[in-house]
């Protein structure tokens, strides 16, 4: 009698033991927040490119687990985030929010996240905040801080010997942050900013700020805009003729992914960012001929920081057995990971942002040629995060 009873104990504790380590084989619901229409919406179609394209790598499972995405147009439109998370978190029941593109829309998303717990990726928006003051254990980001590539250029700029920058942003966070950056970059090496040009996001009409920009004639041009705005951007600074005497800088987004475009008026343009054309690694190589087979088009940096969304997702994942909920576990399979991105290996810091190389590229017909390290292993301050 004595004897069986303990054989079922032994049988009901393995048995126990066995579901308490199970893998989670039900679907995972994915809500992709992204903008598919405006000014962003190439941006957010890359972004998805890129994060289907990793999916599919694994046979269409991470973690052990098939992916369902749940799709939003956010529209980059700030005063409609709350909303839009919520209704991902509340009605459809996600597992995780991977968004956004627009720094205004993912702050608002990050509050949320924060409140409800829920796992978020940002797979673009480069808001400081989001690794800064409004850091969290269950937020992540495989893209940048707006102040990382700023801060490059900032440097690259005083390198270049240029001394008086006049720079020219969108009003919105993303642009004022990542001329923040640029500034305390320049002005560290002895450069002077001489003045700040503002248009409300996404406002195209560039006419009034060129007109001052050749009356006052400084060495060079800062500049953030993205997607269509930096086509049209680039295009009536050289139809302005400013291209002839006044260099135009910017972070890679000046010229990512909108070469085609921009055609002849990009040529020789210098940007940094955190990926580049001629990287010569072989996980790019293959991950751009997957790509290209795929989708017919070339990749971008956006395709890139969507498909290290999803080996993010996988990292942390793989480690809880599929289960998002395992927080601590799933963070410390990240900070311990060395992540192969296209862009080269990257980790992810304390306050979960990438540490990455920031690469000095230059506008040679459509490509953005790798030409120098800007940065290397540049790892934002994260002011104000205390993870
Ligand atoms: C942003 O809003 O953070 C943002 C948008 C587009 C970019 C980069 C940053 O290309």
């Amino acid at each position: 009698m004595k004897f069986n009873q303990k054989k079922i104990l032994v049988a009901l504790t393995s048995l126990y033991v066995g579901f308490a380590s199970a893998q989670n084989t039900t679907k995972l619901k994915v809500g992709l927040m992204l903008p598919y229409s405006g000014t962003y919406a190439s941006l957010g179609n890359a972004i998805e490119n890129g994060f289907q394209l990793y999916v599919k790598e694994q046979g269409g499972k991470i973690g052990g687990r098939e992916i369902e995405l749940v799709k939003v147009d956010d529209e980059s439109e700030p005063s409609k985030a709350t909303d839009n998370i919520n209704k991902l978190i509340k009605r459809d029941n996600v597992d995780l929010v991977v968004g956004s593109v627009h720094s205004g829309v993912a702050m608002a998303m990050a509050k949320v996240a924060k409140d409800t717990g829920t796992l978020l990726i940002v797979p673009n928006a480069g808001a400081d905040a989001i690794t800064g003051p409004m850091c969290a254990k269950n937020i992540y980001r495989t893209s940048f801080t707006n102040w990382q590539p700023g801060f490059a250029m900032g440097e690259q700029a005083a390198k270049n010997g240029i001394k008086k920058v006049i720079t020219v942003t969108w009003k919105y966070a993303a642009g004022e942050e990542s001329v923040k950056g640029f500034k305390e970059g320049f002005e560290k090496n002895g450069g002077t900013i001489s003045k700040e040009l503002t248009v409300p996001f996404p406002n195209v009409e560039f006419q009034s700020l060129l007109t001052e920009i050749a009356a006052a004639k400084p060495d060079a041009v800062y500049a953030f805009f993205a997607g269509a705005g930096a086509v049209k951007f680039v295009k009536d600074y050289a139809a302005a003729g400013l291209n002839r005497s006044i260099p135009l800088y910017g972070p890679g987004f000046l010229t990512d992914g909108t070469l085609e475009a921009q055609g002849a008026a990009a040529n020789g343009m210098l940007t940094t960012l955190h990926y580049a054309d001629g990287l010569n690694n072989k996980r790019d190589a293959a991950f751009r001929l997957a790509y290209v087979k795929a989708y017919k088009m070339q990749p971008d940096v956006y395709a890139v920081q969507g498909y290290d969304a999803a080996q993010l997702l996988a990292i942390g994942l793989n480690a809880t057995k599929g289960d998002v909920s395992k927080k601590a576990e799933f963070e410390d399979a990240i900070l311990k990971a060395k992540i192969d991105s296209p862009r080269g290996t990257i980790t992810i810091s304390k306050s979960h942002n990438p540490i990455q190389d920031i690469y000095l590229r230059e506008v040679v017909g459509k490509e953005n040629k790798f030409k120098s390290v800007a940065s290397k292993s540049l790892a934002d301050p994260a002011r104000g995060c205390n993870l």
